[in-house]
């Protein structure tokens, strides 16, 4: 057992002693289940809420940790302070229907150092969670993450199963909530929604369906060409109908709390800027004065929604429209009541900013925005990224599965379906595919440089090794992968080609003649398995060091002076809130686009720890560099801000020689380093920097 500290208690668990006793089991109707993993007493939570001891679980052994431990991200710390690992599965008799699971986790053992280093998988009833990092979902270590999922029962058993693949699974709670118990207690009103002008009913992309125009007083109704594009919203066709000129609308509702949305977009031609359609509305007391569809929304033909949480106490609900200049108009209204209880079983989806206007439409004239997606973003794992990364990105970089490590695990075996399933996910969305990357010593298995007694393979076999790997890899992905970052990371501080590479090591023989050979022939291989695809150079610190970057130049003047083809050369830009400076930037945008090749910031973040190794050396990064307790205040989220409306100025400053920003993952929860470095936030919500990032595209015009 590798799981071994100070506080710890260890037994192996088989039997189950309290089930029986702690749940409604034998009871027709369900009441929520609660373990505590690990735990010997039953413990109460800032909720009230009483959790049962350890148990229901097969196999593996329990401990408890520090309890001086400060876990990020809940108010319940200690319900992350006690955990049931290595175990094979847990299971517990419950009434037949559907529950929304809850499992929560923290890393808090002190032998994992950063994300890969604990991965297993689990399936809950069906639904499967494979290779499943508790360090990369919570974002570091000490922190809470809590899996929600939706579930049904059929045989009276709930069951989840665990399988280690890399260290022994881990869990620290269970909860298991009744879905009926939750939706009864909801008001018993349904959801209004409303497509305005419309004669049919309307069934939206999440399959939500809209009534045909009514409720409306005065005015008329109105259909606009079905062939119009509405930007910012995933379904266009709600915005193509309209009631206009209209005195109020209203309608008979239950008492209570709601979350009323109105949708609105400018369709008509004779309104040509802002100003030119101004009313006023008042939704049950919430006064909009002076609202202007094309201000709000930022042009014509783009989507805006307005939300506004209102009470309802006469049973009926109204909105009252006044013309100031033309006429009043809506597309549609949804009036969605409010559960006052157990807000724990809402599992819909945050909304990524459904009103605010997009990175990839900002900066369309300026050059392509995106991000690194990891494999849950883009197998329907983590559904909430994917819809930013949809929304906002129009490029996009596999994170970790393209890498030889996880494509080309052994040497006659690829792992194809991650990479598979970006590729997709990438056409899906319309987003320029990068593969990352071919050739690398980081996250490359020590198998590539040896023979099959473990010896050092010469000089050609590697070259040989390589040039399969880069056929395959590349050949596979012909015509589609529209951009590779064939060597990643070559050269070292001083600008020399870093010796550490094994790449370096065995190919070069430790002759100045041959240094470039392995860069050479990557780079040739990769264009004879794609000829269409562009070719990049990739590293970091090109920014802060003039000796590396001007190494990067010599490489790209090296290539064109032998023929052979390169695009673009990849500054990293893994950053902090005060570096780097905009002289070193410029210095690397310039002196590289002097070359003649593109220039691509590739993986943009801004470290909000202050304290620390700062680099972007992936063996450096680890428990101590990624935690970061400050990385959520408000002085911090300000800095962050401010650093990136200064690196986007730069950018913006030079966007005929830069080709693509892309952010090193999508929302905080996913960034590699830890932190806050992203744009939005572990709720998925944009923040402060995601306006400051906008604002200069704004000021710029
Ligand atoms: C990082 C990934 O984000 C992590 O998930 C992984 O554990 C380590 O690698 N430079 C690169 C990227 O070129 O491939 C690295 O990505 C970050 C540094």
């Amino acid at each position: 057992m590798k799981n071994k500290k100070l506080f710890y208690v260890i037994f192996l668990s088989s039997t189950v002693l309290w089930f029986a006793a702690s749940t409604a089991a034998s009871e027709p109707s369900a009441a929520t289940v609660r373990i505590k993993a690990g735990a010997y007493e039953p413990f109460t939570d800032s909720n009230g809420n009483v959790w049962q001891p350890d148990q229901g679980f097969e196999g593996g052994a329990t401990i408890e940790r520090n309890p001086e431990l400060e876990i990020d991200g809940t108010k319940d710390p200690e319900l992350f302070l006690s955990e049931h690992y290595a175990m094979d599965s847990f299971s517990c008799k419950i009434p037949n229907g559907k529950y929304i699971a809850k499992l929560y986790f923290a890393e808090t053992f002190e032998g994992i150092n950063g994300p890969g280093e604990r991965v297993f998988s689990y399936n809950v009833q069906g639904h499967e969670f494979k290779d499943f990092d508790i360090w990369a979902k919570a974002g570091g270590p000490e922190r809470a993450y809590i899996e929600t999922v939706p579930v049904e029962v059929n045989n009276g058993e709930f069951r989840i199963v665990f399988t280690s693949q890399i260290e022994n699974p881990a869990i620290n709670a269970i909860e298991i909530i009744p879905k009926t118990a939750a939706e009864t207690s909801k008001p018993s009103a349904a959801t209004v929604r409303i497509k305005a002008g419309a004669y049919e009913p309307f069934t939206d992309s999440n399959g939500n369906v809209w009534q045909p125009d009514q409720g409306f007083e005065g005015g008329a109704t109105i259909d606009r060409d079905p062939e119009l594009d509405i930007a910012g919203t995933k379904d266009p066709e709600l915005f193509l109908s309209e009631h206009y000129a209209m005195d109020s609308f209203s309608c008979k509702i239950p008492n209570g709390k709601y979350i009323v949305k109105l949708y609105f977009a400018e369709t008509f031609e004779g309104i040509y800027g802002p100003g030119e359609r101004v009313f006023s509305f008042n939704v049950q007391g919430h006064e909009f004065k002076d609202f202007d569809i094309w201000a709000k929304a930022g042009g014509p033909e783009r989507a805006y929604i307005e939300t506004v949480p209102v009470e309802v106490t006469n049973g009926e609900f109204r909105i009252v429209f006044t013309t100031q200049i033309e006429n009043p108009e809506i597309n549609a209204i949804e009036i969605i009541p409010q559960t006052a209880t157990d807000k724990s079983a809402d599992v819909s989806e945050p909304a990524a900013g459904q009103n605010m206007p997009t990175l990839k439409d900002v900066f369309k004239d300026y050059f392509l925005i995106g991000g690194a997606l990891n494999r849950g973003v883009v197998t329907g794992r983590d559904p909430n990224a994917a819809a930013i990364a949809e929304k906002q990105f129009s490029t996009a970089t596999a994170e970790n599965d393209m890498k030889w490590q996880l494509i080309h695990p052994q040497l006659n075996r690829y792992n194809w379906e991650p990479a598979d399933s970006f590729m997709e996910f990438c056409e899906k969305n319309n987003m320029f595919p990068i593969g990352h990357c071919l050739v690398w010593h980081g996250q490359t298995p020590r198998w590539v440089f040896r023979d099959d007694s473990g010896n050092t393979l010469t000089r050609d076999a590697l070259l040989a090794r390589m040039k399969d790997h880069i056929m395959t890899v590349v050949g596979r992905y012909k015509g589609r992968i529209k951009g590779w970052d064939v060597v990643n990371e070559a050269l070292a501080e001083d600008g020399k080609l870093g010796s550490r590479s094994q790449w370096l090591r065995i190919i070069g023989e430790g002759s100045e003649d041959k240094q470039y050979d392995f860069i050479e022939n990557a780079f040739r291989w990769a264009h004879e398995a794609d000829p269409d695809a562009e070719l990049y150079y990739n590293d970091y610190n090109l920014e802060s060091s003039k000796a590396k970057c001007n190494g990067a130049v010599a490489i790209v003047k090296h290539l064109k002076s032998k023929g052979i083809r390169i695009d673009g050369v990849g500054i990293q830009l893994h950053s902090g809130l005060s570096y780097p400076s905009i002289e070193g930037l410029e210095y690397a945008i310039t002196s590289l686009a002097d070359t003649g090749v593109k220039v691509m910031i590739t993986e943009l973040d801004i470290r909000t720890r202050t304290r620390g190794y700062r680099g972007a050396d992936i063996s450096r990064i680890n428990r101590e560099s990624t935690s970061d307790s400050n990385a959520e205040n408000e002085q911090t989220q300000q800095r962050l801000a401010e650093k990136y409306a200064e690196l986007f100025s730069v950018f913006v400053k030079h966007k005929k020689d830069i080709s693509r920003v892309t952010f090193w993952g999508v929302y905080d929860a996913t960034s590699w380093i830890g932190g806050s470095p992203l744009l939005f936030d572990r709720n998925c919500q944009p923040k402060q920097a995601f306006d400051a990032v906008i604002k200069v595209v704004q000021d710029d015009n």
